[in-house]
């Protein structure tokens, strides 16, 4: 798969990790798995929501993607070929439990079987995330993620998969990205469910933690002993200038995406000026509810892409701060994750951190079999640095995952944006490495002679 002489020259970081951290490389079962209605899948909520004119870009949906589902065993492969510890990817509930709740499907259990036993077999931990967007669309039918039986479905859902592969994986996430789902979905209706309702929102995120509690104490309460957490979107939000509007837009949005779920998290309650600025349009909280949200967890999972700039006035233009940008229009800027990492030591007790998701969408062209993705391979060279940089101060942080291991499907970008290490060709499905993961092959050749 690898030819050794396309290697990007981009320096390697030179921090020297412990001999125990894990690298990996990170998906999703609806960005990549395709076979959308096959061996009775059920839909979910995004297998609906794209077929919605107009709200993905590209008018695509995840019916083929990548074709994981079809192609496991040469992707297998390709996971081993890059040199990894672990592999990160999710569950898609609709697949294993068509509708969420009652009759389980065997043939999309036995898929998830062959995934984690594939894994296991070449070496690669499996990090299993339970919920990373892809609701049964019947859940949704019912209320979704803003009504409160969700929450005991998805327990049970959680209960099903520990119970199947709680003894091979090493890892379990409840959520990816609760703000995701909740702003992105339920407040500004860009994602699925495609809802655009603020008390709804603030309703879900509340549901979701709620869940995700309840879900780790019912898998320990049933003997799994797997390390759990949750993974959360979070980046520094910085005042666009020195203004006191500025200053006190930053706090507010620091609020709205951090401090709402790391707060009752690890503090067991939620952040007074953002239950104010919610007002009425504040959650229902049932008394226990905070006990359960901030269960202790094994580690705390970190999607660290860009920081984030906040302006009273006109919105802030991206690009205006003279930083590099993605083809997702995100800054690059790499001290801004050492930052986040050192205050997240710094105001809350958390377990050790993991990077869950790092990398960055470029218009990557795949020229005679080869991709000179050099942008990528620096921005992995500088993010890597950045968490050297944090460790070497002292905060605990036990791994690292490149998002992603191949291109697939970017949600409401559809399949233009290209995040993976690994080029698709989505004619042929073709997968090329590029420069990217041949300097982290390298990279994670290199950490290895030192341990
Ligand atoms: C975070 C999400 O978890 C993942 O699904 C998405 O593709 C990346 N961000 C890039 O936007």
């Amino acid at each position: 798969m690898f030819t050794t002489e396309f290697a990007s020259h981009v320096p390697l970081p030179t921090h020297r990790f412990p001999a125990d951290f894990r690298w990996g490389v990170a998906t999703s079962a609806f960005q990549i798995e395709g076979a959308a209605d096959v061996d009775g899948k059920g839909p979910s909520i995004w297998d609906t929501f794209c077929r919605r004119p107009g709200v993905i870009a590209d008018g695509s949906d995840g019916t083929v993607a990548c074709e994981h589902y079809h192609r496991l065993d040469a992707d297998l492969d390709l996971i081993a070929s890059l040199g990894v510890d672990a592999y990160r990817f999710s569950i898609a509930w609709p697949r294993v439990r068509p509708t969420g709740a009652g009759d389980w499907n065997e043939a999309g259990l036995a898929f998830y079987d062959r995934l984690i036993d594939g894994l296991n077999a070449r070496g690669i931990q499996p990090h299993l995330t339970l919920n990373h967007w892809d609701l049964p669309e019947a859940l949704q039918a019912t209320g979704g993620w803003a009504d409160r039986a969700t929450v005991q479905r998805f327990v049970d859902y959680a209960l099903g998969i520990a119970a199947r592969y709680g003894r091979r994986v090493a890892a379990i996430t409840t959520h990816n990205e609760p703000w995701v789902m909740a702003v992105l979905g339920h407040e500004a209706g860009i994602f699925a469910p495609g809802i655009r309702d603020r008390a709804i929102a603030a309703q879900v995120a509340h549901h979701l933690l709620l869940s995700h509690g309840l879900a780790v104490r019912a898998m320990r309460a049933a003997g799994c002993s797997v390390p759990m957490g949750i993974v959360l979107n979070l980046s520094p939000t910085v005042p666009a200038t020195d203004s006191a509007a500025d200053r006190a837009r930053a706090l507010l949005e620091d609020g709205r995406l951090l401090r709402w779920y790391m707060d009752p998290l690890f503090h067991g309650r939620y952040p007074v000026d953002i239950l104010d600025d919610l007002g009425e349009q504040a959650p229902v909280i049932e008394p226990g509810d905070l006990d359960a949200i901030s269960v202790p967890i094994d580690f705390l999972g970190i999607n660290y892409y860009t920081r984030s700039v906040a302006s009273a006035g006109a919105p802030w233009v991206p690009g205006s701060s003279g930083l590099p940008l993605t083809d997702m229009g995100w800054e690059v800027h790499a001290p801004s994750l050492t930052e986040l990492l050192l205050r997240l030591a710094r105001d809350y007790p958390v377990p050790p951190l993991t990077i869950t998701e790092n990398g960055g969408a470029f218009p990557d062209a795949c020229i005679d079999g080869r991709v000179a993705d050099h942008d990528r391979t620096e921005y992995l060279a500088g993010h890597i640095a950045a968490v050297g940089e944090a460790m070497r101060q002292g905060v605990p942080v036990n791994g690292y995952f490149v998002w992603s291991l191949m291109d697939n499907f970017e949600w409401a970008s559809g399949y233009a944006k290209r995040f993976g290490i690994v080029h698709v060709d989505y004619t042929t499905q073709v997968r090329t490495p590029k420069a990217s993961a041949h300097w982290y092959r390298r990279f994670l050749q290199h950490q290895q002679a030192l341990r």
